[in-house]
């Protein structure tokens, strides 16, 4: 029986996603399809570790298994892929992906240098395929709130603008010196980045200067390590951003981002894990998020939500849906937030402030993209 007769007239099909990648991030990902995000079916992973996408598979009671993402790539049944790789893989599994017609999520950094990223955004606009790329803090409650007020213009003119993040971690850091160079900047920040950009939007960061040592793991400092990092950024738009981030919060995961205009200030970031509070006679306490998938649960679902909802329209030909703001982050977000890591690795090199690229011509609009 063909695939799409199993499904009654008026019903869509479900979107059918191949994994790639099934560690952290992409076993994630997958239990969120499998089980949260409706209209869509884990339908295959592939991963060069099979046993890791096997007992994935197995949990999920679902999907195919490959050691190779090509197999995916070259399965009519699927859809779209959720490229959750080691970074270093990313923009030559876009490239491959839209080549194949297959609409891409691919988790952040989308490449990590300009070079590969504009080959692999040109294979998206080529094939026609949507992309979107993992700033998932858009997604988070507060941060959509805060980007609404921002948007309806509560915060006046930016003039001051504030991102960090503080994963969680003991005061040691595990396999340290196994963590790629310059992650801090390329994987960690660049989720700021996108922030500060999400919530300055209109305006290009023209210049940055990092700061960054290895504070948690000083005995790696010799190797290059980075651990602890500070960013000023400048806009076109004259405003001014601080991007800071530390690889070992003791109280867990913090991330917190802020505008300040000249009408106010809008603040998102949720620093308790509920809103109970626990008043005793010691004083006040109350539980913090730990993890990245507690405090993000919700915005990691609903970014995947939003993309099988884009796959699916672009699939059955339906209108794209629409939202208030600025949603979506796409193909010159990914490239923008990847521009500014890269300066911020300079800046580091020469000790002093560093220019961030200018969008390229090519990705300064991207079909489909709304800003
Ligand atoms: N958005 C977020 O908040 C967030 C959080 C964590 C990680 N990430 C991102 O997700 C990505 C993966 O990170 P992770 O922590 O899950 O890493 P991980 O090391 O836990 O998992 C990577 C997996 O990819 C597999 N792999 C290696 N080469 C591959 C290839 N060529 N094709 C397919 N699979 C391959 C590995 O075997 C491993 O199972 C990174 O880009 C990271 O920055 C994003």
């Amino acid at each position: 029986m063909a695939y799409i007769t199993q499904h009654s007239a008026g019903v869509p099909a479900p979107v059918r996603i191949g994994l790639i990648g099934s560690g952290w991030m992409g076993a994630f990902h997958a239990d969120s399809i499998a089980r949260r995000v409706p209209g869509a079916v884990l339908a295959a992973i592939a991963d060069p570790n099979v046993e890791s996408a096997e007992a994935l598979a197995r949990s999920l009671g679902a999907a195919k298994v490959t050691p190779n993402a090509e197999d995916i790539l070259a399965d009519p049944e699927i859809d779209a892929v959720i490229i959750a790789s080691p970074a270093r893989f990313h923009s030559s599994l876009i490239a491959q992906a839209a080549a194949a017609g297959k609409h891409v999520f691919c988790e952040k950094p989308a490449g990590q240098g300009l070079e590969e990223l504009d080959a692999a955004l040109a294979a998206v606009q080529a094939s026609g395929v949507h992309f979107q790329v993992g700033f998932n803090r858009r997604y988070a409650e507060d941060f959509l709130a805060a980007k609404k007020d921002l948007s309806a213009g509560v915060a006046g003119t930016p003039q001051l603008l504030r991102s960090l993040t503080r994963d969680p971690g003991n005061g040691s850091i595990p396999n340290a010196a196994r963590v790629p160079a310059w992650t801090i900047f390329l994987e960690t920040l660049i989720h700021d980045f996108d922030t500060l950009n999400w919530f300055n939007e209109g305006a290009e960061p023209v210049e940055v200067y990092a700061v960054a040592d290895a504070l948690v793991e000083p005995g790696l400092r010799d190797q290059g390590f980075l651990d602890t990092a500070v960013v000023t950024i400048r806009y076109s738009n004259g405003a001014i951003a601080v991007a800071e981030a530390n690889f070992s919060a003791l109280y867990g995961y913090d991330i917190r981002g802020e505008v300040f205009g000249s009408k106010g200030m809008v603040q998102a970031g949720r620093a308790t894990e509920t809103a109970a509070r626990r008043f005793t006679s010691e004083g006040m306490s109350a539980d913090t998020p730990r993890l990245n998938v507690e405090l993000f649960r919700q915005a990691y679902t609903d970014e995947l939500a939003d993309f099988a909802a884009a796959v699916r329209a672009r699939r059955d030909g339906l209108p794209p849906s629409s939202s208030d703001v600025t949603l979506t982050p796409g193909a010159s977000d990914a490239r923008r937030a990847l521009a500014m890591a890269l300066a911020c690795i300079e800046s580091v090199k020469h000790g002093a402030p560093a220019p961030v690229p200018a969008p390229a011509a090519s990705t300064v609009a991207y079909a489909g993209e709304k800003s």
